[in-house]
Protein backbone atom coordinates (compact mmCIF):
# COMPACT_ATOMS: atom_id res chain seq x y z
CA UNK A 1 0.00 0.00 0.00
CA UNK A 2 1.35 3.14 -1.41
CA UNK A 3 -0.13 6.49 -0.02
CA UNK A 4 -0.49 9.21 -2.92
CA UNK A 5 -0.48 12.39 -1.25
CA UNK A 6 -1.68 15.49 -3.07
CA UNK A 7 0.36 18.47 -2.95
CA UNK A 8 -1.93 20.46 -5.15
CA UNK A 9 -4.99 19.28 -2.98
CA UNK A 10 -2.75 20.04 0.04
CA UNK A 11 -2.02 23.70 -1.05
CA UNK A 12 -5.70 24.19 -2.27
CA UNK A 13 -7.07 22.91 0.99
CA UNK A 14 -4.93 25.46 3.11
CA UNK A 15 -5.52 28.70 0.95
CA UNK A 16 -9.52 27.30 1.71
CA UNK A 17 -8.94 27.78 5.02
CA UNK A 18 -6.80 31.19 5.16
CA UNK A 19 -10.08 32.38 4.25
CA UNK A 20 -12.05 32.02 6.95
CA UNK A 21 -10.67 34.95 9.19
CA UNK A 22 -8.12 36.63 6.20
CA UNK A 23 -7.11 39.85 8.00
CA UNK A 24 -3.99 42.33 7.84
CA UNK A 25 -1.39 42.54 5.07
CA UNK A 26 -0.48 39.47 3.18
CA UNK A 27 -1.69 36.23 4.47
CA UNK A 28 -2.87 37.16 7.81
CA UNK A 29 -5.42 35.62 9.36
CA UNK A 30 -7.44 36.84 12.58
CA UNK A 31 -9.60 33.40 14.14
CA UNK A 32 -8.80 32.99 17.57
CA UNK A 33 -11.03 30.25 19.24
CA UNK A 34 -14.86 30.11 19.39
CA UNK A 35 -14.90 33.71 17.17
CA UNK A 36 -17.14 33.25 13.88
CA UNK A 37 -14.71 32.49 11.52
CA UNK A 38 -13.00 30.13 13.97
CA UNK A 39 -16.28 28.21 14.36
CA UNK A 40 -17.27 28.49 10.06
CA UNK A 41 -13.54 26.90 9.69
CA UNK A 42 -14.55 23.74 11.99
CA UNK A 43 -17.41 23.47 10.35
CA UNK A 44 -15.86 23.42 7.11
CA UNK A 45 -12.90 21.03 7.72
CA UNK A 46 -15.91 18.57 9.16
CA UNK A 47 -17.19 18.62 5.40
CA UNK A 48 -13.82 17.62 4.39
CA UNK A 49 -13.43 14.86 6.68
CA UNK A 50 -16.42 13.58 5.58
CA UNK A 51 -15.79 13.78 2.10
CA UNK A 52 -13.07 11.52 2.63
CA UNK A 53 -14.89 8.68 4.28
CA UNK A 54 -13.69 9.87 8.12
CA UNK A 55 -16.55 9.78 10.76
CA UNK A 56 -16.38 13.31 11.93
CA UNK A 57 -17.14 14.18 15.32
CA UNK A 58 -17.55 17.66 17.40
CA UNK A 59 -16.22 17.02 21.04
CA UNK A 60 -17.57 19.27 24.16
CA UNK A 61 -14.93 22.05 24.06
CA UNK A 62 -15.15 22.09 19.78
CA UNK A 63 -12.42 20.37 18.93
CA UNK A 64 -13.21 18.41 15.71
CA UNK A 65 -12.57 15.16 14.89
CA UNK A 66 -12.07 12.97 11.54
CA UNK A 67 -12.24 9.55 12.73
CA UNK A 68 -10.77 6.29 10.70
CA UNK A 69 -12.66 3.23 11.57
CA UNK A 70 -10.71 0.93 14.34
CA UNK A 71 -7.24 1.59 15.74
CA UNK A 72 -5.30 4.79 13.77
CA UNK A 73 -2.38 7.01 14.13
CA UNK A 74 -4.02 10.84 14.70
CA UNK A 75 -2.68 13.68 12.45
CA UNK A 76 -3.17 16.61 13.06
CA UNK A 77 -2.75 20.51 14.86
CA UNK A 78 -5.44 23.70 15.50
CA UNK A 79 -7.18 25.61 13.27
CA UNK A 80 -7.97 28.42 16.09
CA UNK A 81 -5.57 31.48 15.35
CA UNK A 82 -3.23 34.18 17.50
CA UNK A 83 -5.88 37.58 17.78
CA UNK A 84 -3.45 38.36 15.15
CA UNK A 85 -1.59 35.44 13.38
CA UNK A 86 -0.28 33.92 10.32
CA UNK A 87 -1.81 31.17 8.02
CA UNK A 88 0.02 28.51 9.05
CA UNK A 89 0.29 28.24 12.32
CA UNK A 90 -1.70 25.38 13.15
CA UNK A 91 -3.09 25.27 10.20
CA UNK A 92 -0.35 23.56 8.28
CA UNK A 93 -0.89 20.67 10.77
CA UNK A 94 -4.24 20.59 10.58
CA UNK A 95 -4.23 20.42 6.29
CA UNK A 96 -1.35 18.00 6.75
CA UNK A 97 -3.40 15.48 8.89
CA UNK A 98 -6.57 15.98 6.71
CA UNK A 99 -4.32 15.15 3.42
CA UNK A 100 -2.95 12.43 4.71
CA UNK A 101 -5.69 10.56 6.08
CA UNK A 102 -7.31 11.37 2.96
CA UNK A 103 -5.15 9.93 0.94
CA UNK A 104 -4.52 6.61 3.37
CA UNK A 105 -8.02 6.32 2.75
CA UNK A 106 -8.01 6.14 -0.86
CA UNK A 107 -4.65 4.04 -0.88
CA UNK A 108 -7.27 1.82 1.86
CA UNK A 109 -4.61 1.85 4.50
CA UNK A 110 -3.32 2.80 6.82
CA UNK A 111 -5.61 3.80 9.05
CA UNK A 112 -5.36 7.35 10.03
CA UNK A 113 -7.59 9.90 11.68
CA UNK A 114 -7.16 13.51 11.93
CA UNK A 115 -8.03 16.50 14.15
CA UNK A 116 -7.99 20.02 14.78
CA UNK A 117 -7.82 21.28 18.64
CA UNK A 118 -9.37 23.89 20.04
CA UNK A 119 -8.19 26.76 21.40
CA UNK A 120 -4.59 26.14 21.30
CA UNK A 121 -3.52 29.57 20.86
CA UNK A 122 -4.16 30.35 24.45
CA UNK A 123 -7.35 32.55 24.34
CA UNK A 124 -8.37 30.71 27.77
CA UNK A 125 -4.46 29.43 28.64
CA UNK A 126 -2.73 27.91 26.07
CA UNK A 127 -4.22 24.10 24.26
CA UNK A 128 -6.88 24.28 26.66
CA UNK A 129 -8.95 21.86 24.06
CA UNK A 130 -6.04 19.06 23.70
CA UNK A 131 -5.63 19.42 27.30
CA UNK A 132 -9.33 18.89 28.58
CA UNK A 133 -9.61 16.13 26.00
CA UNK A 134 -5.65 14.23 27.76
CA UNK A 135 -7.15 14.92 31.70
CA UNK A 136 -4.29 17.47 32.18
CA UNK A 137 -6.85 19.73 33.20
CA UNK A 138 -10.69 18.91 33.77
CA UNK A 139 -13.25 20.36 32.44
CA UNK A 140 -14.66 22.34 35.59
CA UNK A 141 -11.77 23.94 35.99
CA UNK A 142 -10.93 24.58 32.31
CA UNK A 143 -14.62 26.19 32.78
CA UNK A 144 -13.43 28.77 35.25
CA UNK A 145 -10.81 30.03 33.09
CA UNK A 146 -11.37 33.47 31.58
CA UNK A 147 -10.02 35.51 28.42
CA UNK A 148 -8.86 38.61 28.99
CA UNK A 149 -12.01 40.68 28.83
CA UNK A 150 -13.37 38.03 30.99
CA UNK A 151 -15.48 36.01 28.64
CA UNK A 152 -15.11 32.30 30.02
CA UNK A 153 -14.69 29.07 28.72
CA UNK A 154 -18.03 27.75 29.80
CA UNK A 155 -19.86 30.93 27.69
CA UNK A 156 -16.86 30.47 24.60
CA UNK A 157 -17.63 27.20 24.29
CA UNK A 158 -21.29 26.99 24.97
CA UNK A 159 -21.52 29.20 21.20
CA UNK A 160 -20.49 25.30 19.71
CA UNK A 161 -23.03 23.20 21.64
CA UNK A 162 -25.34 22.72 18.56
CA UNK A 163 -21.98 20.97 17.63
CA UNK A 164 -21.12 18.65 20.43
CA UNK A 165 -20.90 15.67 20.36
CA UNK A 166 -18.84 12.93 23.38
CA UNK A 167 -15.62 13.01 23.90
CA UNK A 168 -13.64 10.50 21.46
CA UNK A 169 -11.94 7.76 22.75
CA UNK A 170 -8.32 8.16 23.03
CA UNK A 171 -7.86 3.83 23.55
CA UNK A 172 -8.31 4.16 19.07
CA UNK A 173 -5.45 5.75 18.40
CA UNK A 174 -2.08 4.40 18.27
CA UNK A 175 0.26 7.58 18.36
CA UNK A 176 0.07 11.37 17.54
CA UNK A 177 2.07 13.05 14.56
CA UNK A 178 1.86 17.12 14.58
CA UNK A 179 3.61 19.04 11.61
CA UNK A 180 4.19 22.47 12.38
CA UNK A 181 5.57 25.67 11.25
CA UNK A 182 9.17 25.97 13.10
CA UNK A 183 8.23 29.89 14.02
CA UNK A 184 11.54 30.42 15.17
CA UNK A 185 14.38 31.26 12.78
CA UNK A 186 17.24 28.48 12.30
CA UNK A 187 15.75 26.02 9.73
CA UNK A 188 15.49 28.73 7.50
CA UNK A 189 18.52 30.89 8.44
CA UNK A 190 20.77 27.41 7.33
CA UNK A 191 18.53 26.04 3.98
CA UNK A 192 17.62 23.17 6.09
CA UNK A 193 13.74 21.92 4.75
CA UNK A 194 12.52 20.05 7.70
CA UNK A 195 13.16 19.54 11.65
CA UNK A 196 12.48 16.56 13.88
CA UNK A 197 11.43 17.62 16.98
CA UNK A 198 13.36 15.73 20.35
CA UNK A 199 11.15 17.77 23.27
CA UNK A 200 8.38 20.56 23.57
CA UNK A 201 9.87 23.26 26.17
CA UNK A 202 8.01 23.71 29.04
CA UNK A 203 5.81 26.71 29.72
CA UNK A 204 4.17 28.81 33.00
CA UNK A 205 1.49 31.42 32.56
CA UNK A 206 -0.01 33.96 35.14
CA UNK A 207 -0.85 36.90 35.32
CA UNK A 208 -0.52 39.49 38.40
CA UNK A 209 -2.58 42.31 39.41
CA UNK A 210 -1.00 45.54 41.25
CA UNK A 211 -3.59 48.29 42.84
CA UNK A 212 -3.26 51.13 44.02
CA UNK A 213 -4.91 54.58 44.45
CA UNK A 214 -7.01 56.22 41.15
CA UNK A 215 -6.76 59.59 41.07
CA UNK A 216 -6.32 62.93 39.19
CA UNK A 217 -3.42 62.67 36.52
CA UNK A 218 -3.02 66.74 36.79
CA UNK A 219 -3.60 67.71 41.20
CA UNK A 220 -1.67 64.61 42.10
CA UNK A 221 1.50 65.30 43.07
CA UNK A 222 4.09 62.71 42.09
CA UNK A 223 5.55 61.99 45.95
CA UNK A 224 1.45 60.95 46.76
CA UNK A 225 0.79 58.55 43.52
CA UNK A 226 0.13 55.30 44.19
CA UNK A 227 0.69 54.01 40.55
CA UNK A 228 0.41 50.72 39.82
CA UNK A 229 1.50 51.04 36.02
CA UNK A 230 5.46 52.17 37.70
CA UNK A 231 4.45 49.33 40.07
CA UNK A 232 4.65 46.73 36.70
CA UNK A 233 7.35 48.86 35.21
CA UNK A 234 9.25 48.45 38.80
CA UNK A 235 8.66 44.33 38.39
CA UNK A 236 9.64 44.23 34.91
CA UNK A 237 12.99 45.40 35.16
CA UNK A 238 13.94 43.81 38.54
CA UNK A 239 12.69 40.11 37.49
CA UNK A 240 15.38 40.82 34.05
CA UNK A 241 18.29 41.48 36.39
CA UNK A 242 17.27 38.91 38.95
CA UNK A 243 16.84 36.45 36.19
CA UNK A 244 20.60 36.81 34.61
CA UNK A 245 21.81 34.26 36.74
CA UNK A 246 19.29 31.48 36.49
CA UNK A 247 18.68 31.98 32.27
CA UNK A 248 19.91 30.22 29.40
CA UNK A 249 19.84 31.59 26.03
CA UNK A 250 16.92 29.24 25.13
CA UNK A 251 14.87 30.37 28.25
CA UNK A 252 12.52 33.39 27.42
CA UNK A 253 9.77 35.19 29.14
CA UNK A 254 7.17 38.13 28.12
CA UNK A 255 4.43 40.20 29.27
CA UNK A 256 2.42 40.33 26.22
CA UNK A 257 -0.67 41.86 27.46
CA UNK A 258 -1.42 44.98 30.10
CA UNK A 259 -4.70 46.11 31.22
CA UNK A 260 -4.61 49.49 32.87
CA UNK A 261 -7.51 50.52 34.63
CA UNK A 262 -9.54 52.46 33.36
CA UNK A 263 -7.02 53.50 31.01
CA UNK A 264 -7.17 57.49 30.46
CA UNK A 265 -4.61 59.87 29.97
CA UNK A 266 -6.04 62.11 32.47
CA UNK A 267 -6.45 59.12 35.23
CA UNK A 268 -3.09 57.95 37.99
CA UNK A 269 -4.71 54.33 36.87
CA UNK A 270 -6.03 52.47 39.95
CA UNK A 271 -4.92 49.16 38.70
CA UNK A 272 -2.71 47.37 36.02
CA UNK A 273 -3.54 43.34 35.69
CA UNK A 274 -0.71 41.99 33.15
CA UNK A 275 0.29 38.53 31.84
CA UNK A 276 3.79 37.05 32.73
CA UNK A 277 5.17 33.91 30.78
CA UNK A 278 8.62 32.16 30.46
CA UNK A 279 9.40 29.20 28.76
CA UNK A 280 12.68 26.74 29.24
CA UNK A 281 13.60 23.17 28.75
CA UNK A 282 13.98 22.24 32.47
CA UNK A 283 11.61 22.34 35.10
CA UNK A 284 13.71 23.25 37.83
CA UNK A 285 14.84 26.51 36.03
CA UNK A 286 11.18 27.07 35.51
CA UNK A 287 10.38 26.78 39.27
CA UNK A 288 13.42 28.90 40.36
CA UNK A 289 12.10 31.97 38.02
CA UNK A 290 8.66 31.38 39.53
CA UNK A 291 9.88 31.72 42.80
CA UNK A 292 11.73 34.93 41.56
CA UNK A 293 8.37 36.32 40.40
CA UNK A 294 6.38 35.88 43.35
CA UNK A 295 9.04 37.28 46.00
CA UNK A 296 9.89 40.10 43.13
CA UNK A 297 6.05 41.03 43.13
CA UNK A 298 5.65 40.80 46.86
CA UNK A 299 8.45 43.27 47.63
CA UNK A 300 7.44 45.97 44.68
CA UNK A 301 3.67 45.68 46.49
CA UNK A 302 5.58 46.21 49.91
CA UNK A 303 7.88 48.95 49.25
CA UNK A 304 5.05 50.79 47.19
CA UNK A 305 2.20 50.15 49.46
CA UNK A 306 0.07 48.50 46.58
CA UNK A 307 -1.89 44.83 47.02
CA UNK A 308 -0.59 42.32 44.49
CA UNK A 309 -2.91 39.55 43.47
CA UNK A 310 -2.20 36.39 40.88
CA UNK A 311 -3.65 33.83 39.61
CA UNK A 312 -1.84 30.88 37.36
CA UNK A 313 -2.84 29.85 34.13
CA UNK A 314 -1.67 26.57 33.18
CA UNK A 315 1.69 25.44 33.66
CA UNK A 316 3.12 22.78 31.71
CA UNK A 317 6.49 20.91 31.97
CA UNK A 318 8.90 20.02 29.08
CA UNK A 319 7.80 16.53 27.17
CA UNK A 320 10.10 14.56 25.19
CA UNK A 321 9.28 13.23 21.65
CA UNK A 322 8.72 9.62 21.13
CA UNK A 323 11.83 7.76 20.03
CA UNK A 324 10.83 5.42 17.59
CA UNK A 325 8.10 7.73 15.92
CA UNK A 326 11.30 10.61 15.66
CA UNK A 327 13.07 7.65 14.11
CA UNK A 328 10.41 7.44 11.51
CA UNK A 329 10.55 11.15 11.13
CA UNK A 330 14.43 11.26 10.88
CA UNK A 331 14.81 8.72 8.45
CA UNK A 332 11.64 9.78 5.97
CA UNK A 333 13.82 13.49 6.52
CA UNK A 334 16.69 12.13 4.82
CA UNK A 335 15.47 10.31 2.54
CA UNK A 336 13.20 13.45 1.22
CA UNK A 337 15.57 16.06 2.01
CA UNK A 338 18.94 14.18 2.40
CA UNK A 339 21.14 15.87 4.67
CA UNK A 340 18.95 19.25 4.66
CA UNK A 341 16.98 18.38 7.85
CA UNK A 342 18.27 18.46 11.99
CA UNK A 343 16.39 17.29 15.19
CA UNK A 344 15.20 20.50 17.35
CA UNK A 345 13.69 21.50 20.75
CA UNK A 346 10.66 23.35 20.55
CA UNK A 347 10.39 26.43 22.11
CA UNK A 348 6.53 26.85 20.84
CA UNK A 349 3.91 25.03 22.79
CA UNK A 350 1.77 22.43 20.61
CA UNK A 351 -1.24 20.25 21.21
CA UNK A 352 1.57 17.58 20.95
CA UNK A 353 2.59 17.88 24.80
CA UNK A 354 -0.75 17.56 25.76
CA UNK A 355 -1.60 14.55 23.95
CA UNK A 356 1.53 12.92 25.03
CA UNK A 357 -0.10 11.87 28.12
CA UNK A 358 -1.87 9.37 26.36
CA UNK A 359 -0.05 8.01 23.60
CA UNK A 360 3.57 8.25 21.52
CA UNK A 361 4.27 12.15 19.74
CA UNK A 362 6.25 12.76 17.82
CA UNK A 363 6.54 16.55 15.82
CA UNK A 364 7.97 17.67 12.28
CA UNK A 365 8.91 21.57 11.65
CA UNK A 366 9.36 23.63 8.77
CA UNK A 367 11.16 26.51 8.12
CA UNK A 368 9.51 30.24 9.25
CA UNK A 369 10.53 32.94 6.51
CA UNK A 370 12.14 35.06 8.81
CA UNK A 371 11.56 32.72 11.54
CA UNK A 372 8.54 35.50 12.07
CA UNK A 373 5.15 34.00 13.36
CA UNK A 374 2.49 35.43 15.47
CA UNK A 375 2.46 38.01 12.94
CA UNK A 376 0.42 38.99 10.19
CA UNK A 377 3.79 38.34 7.81
CA UNK A 378 4.30 34.25 8.77
CA UNK A 379 4.89 32.25 5.96
CA UNK A 380 7.02 29.45 4.45
CA UNK A 381 7.70 28.56 0.98
CA UNK A 382 5.45 26.84 -0.86
CA UNK A 383 8.24 24.08 -1.21
CA UNK A 384 8.89 23.64 2.02
CA UNK A 385 5.34 23.06 2.77
CA UNK A 386 5.10 20.15 0.31
CA UNK A 387 8.15 18.65 1.60
CA UNK A 388 6.87 18.54 4.97
CA UNK A 389 3.86 17.14 3.73
CA UNK A 390 5.99 14.56 1.76
CA UNK A 391 8.11 13.69 5.22
CA UNK A 392 4.99 13.27 7.18
CA UNK A 393 3.69 10.69 4.64
CA UNK A 394 7.07 8.87 4.17
CA UNK A 395 7.13 8.49 8.09
CA UNK A 396 3.80 7.11 8.24
CA UNK A 397 4.55 4.70 6.30
CA UNK A 398 7.35 3.54 8.01
CA UNK A 399 5.56 3.38 11.25
CA UNK A 400 3.11 1.16 9.87
CA UNK A 401 4.87 -1.37 8.25
CA UNK A 402 7.21 -1.74 11.45
C1 LIG B 1 1.25 28.71 21.33
O1 LIG B 1 1.12 29.00 20.13
C2 LIG B 1 2.49 29.10 21.95
O2 LIG B 1 3.46 28.37 21.90
O3 LIG B 1 2.47 30.24 22.44
MN1 LIG C 1 0.47 26.47 16.65
MN1 LIG D 1 0.66 29.69 17.87
MN1 LIG E 1 1.36 26.98 19.53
Amino acid sequence: MMIQIRPDRFLQDLHTLRQFGAAGVGKGVVRPAYSDPDIAAREWLAERYADAGLKTRFDPVGSVWGLAKGQSLLIGSHSDSQPEGGWLDGALGVVCGLEIARAAMEAGGPAVSAVSFQDEEGRFGVTTGSRVWSGATDLKSADRLTDTQGLSFADARARMRHLAGDFVDYKRFTGFLEAHIEQGPWLYEAGEAVGVVTDIVGIRDMRITFEGEQNHAGTTPMHRRRDPLQAMARFQVLIAERFRNVVTPQTVWTTGHVDVHPGAHSIVPGRCTFSMQWRDGETERLKKMEEIIRDTAGEVAEDGGFSVSTSDLVGIEPVPMDARMQAALGDAAEDVAPGRWRRMQSGALHDAASVARLMPVAMLFVPSINGISHAFAEDTREEDLVTGLQVMAQAVERMSVA
